[in-house]
Parts: C-alpha cells; sequence; structure tokens
C-alpha cells in the first residue's frame, strides 16, 4: 500500500507552491503548502512578543503544547489556508520577519518532530498535494508520488523578484541568487531534516521551463505511474464466514461482490475512486454480468482477486476479473457498464476510465 499524496520537495522559489495548487485544482484534490505551517509557528512566536533567538531557548515545548494547528483546504483544490489557534493569518505570512522566524523554527528537531503527525494528520489517507521540503523523504515517505523540483539560484532570483512586484535591476538580481545559494547551502548542511532529494524522487530541474511546463510533465508522471499501479491491483480478501452457505462454500452470488470490491480499488488505484467519478455526474450501472465457477472458496480463504478494463467502446464498458486462491482459479468473469449521467442519459466513457483499457496479459 502507498500513501496517496502527490510530494513536492525542493529549495524556496523552484515553483513548488504554484505548482502543487495548479495540480490540486486539475485533480481535483486538496493541496497543503507545508512552509505555511512553520511560518504560522513563527507568526504566533513573535505575536507572543517572542524573539528570533529565543527560539533556541526552553519556552518551545510549552509553546506547542498549547498550539493548536489546522488548515483549510478545499476538497476540490484551489484553497489553502492555515489555522493557528483559531485564527488565519493570511498574508501576514509572507513577511521577511516571518520567513526569517520560519527558517529559524524549521531547524529545531522538537518543532520537526512535533509537525510529524500534524502533517500526517492533516493529509489523513486521502489523494492530497503536499509540498515542502521533506515530503517525500521524512513525511511520507511511503508517498505513491515524489518530486523534486530545482532551478537555479540566477532563475530562482529572477522569480522572487518578480514575485514581489517591484522592478528591480541586474545588481538586485546578482544579490538575490547569492542569498538563495547561501540559503540552499545551509538548507542541505543543517543536522535536522536537512533538505534532500527522496531516493525514489523525480528530479525535475525546471530552469527552463515555465509553470504550465513544469505542471505538465508533473501530470504526466503522475498519470503514468497511476495507471499502472492500478493496472496490477491485486486484491486480497479473506473469506468471512458470512459471505459462505449452507454447504460450507463461497454463495455463488458473492463473487459478484468480489468483482464490485476489485472494481472500487481498481478505480482507487488509478487516482479517481467511484464515489469521486459519480461526484463528477457519472455513474456505471452493471448491463450483463457473468461468472464462470470453477471451484469452490471457503470460510477463511484468502482470494487473490485481479482484472482488468478490457473493453471501452463508446458508453459501454467491460471489465474482466479472476478470482485465485493458492495459485488455483476459482472463478472467471466479467461485468459489461453503461455509463450514464446524472439524469440517467447514455454518455460517453469518462478518460479515467477509457485510459486504463488494456489487453489480457
Ligand atoms: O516554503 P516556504 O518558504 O513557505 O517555507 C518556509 C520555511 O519553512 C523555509 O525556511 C523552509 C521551511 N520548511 C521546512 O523546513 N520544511 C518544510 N516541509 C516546509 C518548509
Amino acid at each position: 500500500m502507498f500513501s496517496n499524496v502527490i510530494a513536492i520537495d525542493g529549495p524556496a522559489a523552484s515553483g513548488k507552491s504554484s505548482v502543487a495548487r495548479l495540480i490540486a485544482e486539475r485533480l481535483h484534490i486538496p493541496y497543503i503548502s507545508t512552509g505555511a505551517l512553520y511560518r504560522a509557528l513563527a507568526w504566533k512566536w513573535f505575536g507572543l512578543g517572542r524573539s528570533l533567538e529565543a527560539m533556541n531557548g526552553d519556552g518551545m515545548t510549552d509553546f506547542l503544547n498549547s498550539t493548536r494547528l489546522a488548515c483549510k483546504c478545499a476538497p476540490e483544490g484551489g484553497l489553502f489556508e492555515v489555522e493557528i489557534d483559531g485564527q488565519c493569518p493570511g498574508e501576514a505570512l509572507h513577511t521577511q520577519e516571518i520567513s526569517a522566524g520560519a527558517s529559524r523554527i524549521a531547524a529545531l528537531p522538537e518543532v520537526r518532530s512535533w509537525l510529524l503527525d500534524v502533517q500526517r494528520n492533516m493529509a489523513g489517507d486521502r489523494r492530497i498535494v503536499m509540498e515542502g521540503r521533506d515530503i517525500g523523504t521524512a513525511i511520507f515517505p511511503d508517498a505513491r508520488h515524489k518530486f523534486f523540483l530545482t532551478a537555479s539560484p540566477e532563475v530562482r532570483a529572477e522569480r522572487r523578484l518578480k514575485q514581489s512586484g517591484e522592478p528591480f535591476d541586474e545588481a538586485a538580481l546578482k544579490r538575490v541568487a547569492a542569498e538563495i545559494a547561501a540559503r540552499d547551502e545551509q538548507d542541505r548542511n543543517r543536522k535536522t531534516a536537512p533538505l534532500r532529494q527522496a531516493e525514489d524522487a523525480i528530479f525535475l530541474d525546471n530552469s527552463a521551463m515555465d509553470l504550465e511546463q513544469t505542471l505538465q510533465f508533473i501530470m504526466d508522471a503522475v498519470k503514468e505511474k497511476d495507471i499502472r499501479i492500478s493496472r496490477n491491483t491485486v486484491l486480497h480478501y479473506r473469506v468471512p464466514y458470512a459471505d459462505t452457505d449452507q454447504m460450507g462454500v463461497v454463495y455463488y452470488a458473492n463473487y459478484l461482490k468480489y468483482f464490485e470490491m476489485f472494481r472500487t480499488e481498481m478505480m482507487i488505484a488509478a487516482g479517481e475512486s467511484y464515489q469521486k467519478m459519480e461526484e463528477h455526474g457519472y455513474a456505471l450501472p452493471v448491463i450483463e454480468a457473468v461468472c464462470h465457477y470453477k471451484a469452490p472458496a471457503r470460510f477463511e480463504d484468502i482470494l487473490e482477486i485481479t482484472g482488468r478494463v478490457a473493453e471501452c467502446r463508446g458508453v459501454r464498458v467491460k471489465i474482466e476479473c479472476e478470482i485465485h486462491c493458492r495459485g488455483k482459479l476459482l472463478a472467471e468473469g466479467y461485468t459489461i457498464h453503461a455509463c450514464v449521467s446524472r439524469e440517467g442519459k447514455p454518455v460517453k466513457v469518462p478518460p479515467n476510465i477509457t485510459v486504463l483499457w488494456e489487453e489480457k496479459k
């Protein structure tokens, strides 16, 4: 099992937050910008009248224990806001003072370990985009998708300066690039959670790419891996007593339920659950179901259920299934579904299903 997170790590101004927000919008899922969590802690700290230097003192444990961090994420992407002790600091998180405070507070092991569970709980087991510095290495080392974004210090300096909206010259560009390079050095070499690429992350230097190209690169990689994982879905299921009949074997109708359980897993693995698909206005009622029974399954057997999208034509989709136990084929069959809109009108099978179509292995 993978965690369903799309992790995007990388240094400052590498385009992480912009791309994370856009991916969330395209995939209709929430996103979390974890830098904002460190920033919110710094905001509260300074708001209590405490100094930057005092962050390294004794008061941090009590400070963390009295803090409640939450985030407001739109389930369909687009919006992300941090709430600290019931307040949303919003734009106040993006001042120079808060950046310096966030950087200092982020280097404290105690803070990072406190935020570990906070971040995991915020994500839960949903499909979500999370960007930061250590998502793929420390927070979700088992994330299904991991990316490490970077760009040259000069390109990042230009992005930073453009972001500020102020006019700037060559000298300012050089100065900010040097600051960024120095900060990278510090982030890579700090003792606690140094910034580094997870071994299994996809590396992308987007110095010569614009935001749309970066977005496309990540979307393609996500889609390609989702399809691969979905096509290899194997559902293991231990037969409960409740599934058996008076003859002590699995009641024949249950095999259709197992087919349905497989379809659910296959779609979740592909990145869009059946429930999400319904929310987007599609339904796939069964119009034909076939099952060939080869051998019985019994109480406590572990079934291995596999299958595939075997055909997509117009408004119809055929999904095949096989059920094995200890290497022996117990049942095989298929269901044919008509794709209908919320109003019950036949509509073309949506792309998230057609991309899964494959020939039998
Ligand atoms: O991405 P940002 O600039 O908003 O991050 C603010 C600070 O928090 C920055 O100094 C890096 C740090 N940070 C971190 O150490 N780990 C994260 N997962 C996210 C941010």
